[in-house]
């Protein structure tokens, strides 16, 4: 390992349904990544089991670490820091990945960095393309959340827009759910979706309001009603359904454009972001507005560990490390400052 390589960051994802390690450097090499899903012991459910997430995690997370360190050929004391997941997500799981990183950080004298998961997805556009400079214009779009942020710098992020009630990752596990397509559903909806995009009238609940938040609860009931009423297609409902999430966000992004002044990019991440449709419509929202468009690879955009510790990275960088006692977080805001929103639910 050439000297200059930056510092080694070990980083651990367990916030949602991904058992997740990672070895990143603060040059960009990603030397070993790890993933185990839960999709099998939460599919009978159709959806994820808290409880059953969170022992999957003990179970899943150290040999995943072992597994890390074995590939990159690295033992725990060429580690320079390790971070995990500190929140927002399923409190039994954010405990099991930050209490293993405090016992390593304790065992190996490392120092440990919390990181807050939206700022992993925030961050990790920056882990797969060096030229990406803040500030950038991020949609964030996952199962968990939707949000428009303004990435000014590590650790400095500004909230435009968040959803009032369902994240769009939601609406398309519900959607699948309805049309009995199964769990994951937003793949499957968008592998449904080859039918027409205008068979089922749907709503785009908020475009066009000057404030560039989302809404999803009155699509996902409005789905709801059409399969009920029979007479459509699964293939039809999928691509109406997906049609109506792309005009969405389209529509909320280019409101958030317009008071993203400074930004060099639109940035798309989040485990929505792997959808095809949604890409290409944002590709081209970005290009008709002068701004270069970075949606990092598939594998990066859902929940991963080269995430977490990419942002361990960017972090330790600046000089950001955590004490032992740094609480685990079931909520945790990106940016405290924002305003709480009308109607908003439980989202953090
Ligand atoms: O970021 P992520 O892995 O986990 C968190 O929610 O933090 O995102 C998972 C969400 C799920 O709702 C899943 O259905 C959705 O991302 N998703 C997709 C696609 N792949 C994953 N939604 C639409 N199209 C896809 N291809
Ligand atoms: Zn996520």
């Amino acid at each position: 390992m050439p000297l200059n390589s930056g510092p080694i960051i070990l980083g651990l994802e367990s916030s949602c349904d991904e058992t997740a390690a990672a070895l990143v450097t603060g040059d960009r090499r990603i030397l070993a990544h790890k993933l185990a899903g839960q999709e099998a012991a939460h599919a009978p459910y159709g959806g994820v089991v808290p409880e059953i997430a969170a022992r999957a995690h003990v179970e899943t997370l150290m040999p995943l670490v072992e597994a890390a360190l074995a590939e990159a050929k690295l033992a725990l004391d060429d580690v320079d820091a390790i971070a995990a997941t500190a929140g927002p997500g399923l409190i039994g799981g954010v405990m099991v990945g930050l209490v293993t990183a405090k016992a390593l950080a304790l065992a190996a004298r490392k120092p440990l960095i919390a990181v807050n998961h939206l700022e992993g997805h925030a961050l990790s556009p920056r882990l797969a393309d060096p030229d990406l400079a803040f500030p950038y214009l991020l949609l964030l779009v996952s199962g968990g959340h939707c949000q428009l942020l303004l990435v000014e710098g590590v650790g400095a992020y500004r909230r435009l827009a968040t959803t009032i009630d369902d994240a769009a990752g939601e609406a398309f596990d519900k959607t699948a759910k309805l049309l009995g397509l199964g769990y994951p559903g937003g793949p499957a909806v968008e592998r449904a979706a080859a039918g027409d995009p205008a068979a089922v009238p749907l709503p785009r609940p908020l475009v066009g309001s000057p404030e560039p938040h989302f809404s999803f609860a009155g699509l996902k009931s409005a789905v709801a009603r059409a399969v009920a009423a029979g007479g459509h297609g699964a293939s039809d409902i999928a691509a109406s359904f997906q049609q109506a999430v792309v005009d969405c966000l389209v529509d909320r992004t280019r409101r958030a454009i317009g008071k993203a002044a400074g930004a060099t990019a639109l940035v798309v991440a989040g485990g929505v972001a792997a959808n095809g449709a949604i890409r290409s419509a944002l590709g081209a929202l970005a290009e008709q507005s002068g701004l270069r468009f970075v949606a990092p690879p598939l594998w990066l955009c859902t929940d991963n560990g080269a995430m977490i510790a990419w942002a361990g990275a960017e972090r330790f960088a600046a000089g950001l490390v955590d004490p032992l006692d740094v609480p685990a977080r079931a909520r945790w805001p990106l940016d405290p400052a924002a305003d709480v929103v009308r109607g908003a639910g439980v989202k953090a």
